[in-house]
């Protein structure tokens, strides 16, 4: 089932947590490869609902081209995630649902970690990415929540990020789906020509 609206996805957890259901979910931007299924798959063994968010988050974008250049391919997705055994439900809102007319980052200290790496080459990445996930927690109330290890940094930010916020969510670190020849499996290798894809592997 795909919601829209965060109040008519709202009332349908609601009535399935008074009925005891742990909910799992899985955010993600779209663009579902193996690896965003593996984080469903474990969700899905460890909770009796899981819910997947598609949502491409303009907060977490500091450059204009690489939002609009972001791989969107919804109908794909969502046929392939209704092929999946066990209850999702998908979340697919559009930016005002969740973030008002107020599409703006809240600053966060998460004590250095921001500043670092990815932080320190996409200006306002971590805020964003914190922002958007407080939103959504807040909307959803999982039990658990799955993020994959490619992305490690912001694992250890989405960590931060809870003990912040004081949620009682239980965040997960799920292994790297790797392609054959050993890039990890990323929504964005769909950027890639054919050369730079086989040259990616390096970064392996
Ligand atoms: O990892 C991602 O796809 C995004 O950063 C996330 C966690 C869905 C937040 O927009």
């Amino acid at each position: 089932m795909i919601y829209h609206f965060q109040h008519l996805l709202r009332e349908e957890i609601t009535s399935l947590q008074t009925k005891k259901q742990t909910v799992g979910f899985v955010p993600t931007m779209g663009a579902l490869h193996e690896g965003h299924f593996s984080l469903v798959s474990k969700a899905l063994k460890e909770n009796d609902i899981v819910v997947v968010s598609i949502f491409v988050n303009p907060t977490q974008f500091d450059k204009a081209k690489d939002l609009e250049k972001y791989p969107r391919t919804l109908n794909a997705d969502t046929t392939l995630l209704k092929t999946l055994k066990g209850k999702v439900l998908i979340y697919a809102p559009k930016t005002d649902d969740l973030y008002g007319d107020q599409v703006v980052s809240k600053k966060y200290d998460f004590e250095g970690l921001e500043h670092q790496m990815e932080g320190k080459f996409r200006l306002g990445h971590f805020d964003g990415v914190g922002t958007v996930l407080n939103l959504l927690f807040r909307a959803i109330r999982p039990n658990k929540a799955y993020f994959g290890e490619k992305d490690f940094q912001q694992l250890q930010v989405v960590k931060k990020l809870v003990e912040i916020e004081q949620l009682p969510i239980k965040i997960v670190g799920c292994s790297i789906l790797r392609e054959p020849h050993g890039l990890a499996m990323s929504s964005r290798n769909k950027r890639l020509s054919p050369l730079q894809f086989k040259e990616a592997v390096v970064i392996h």
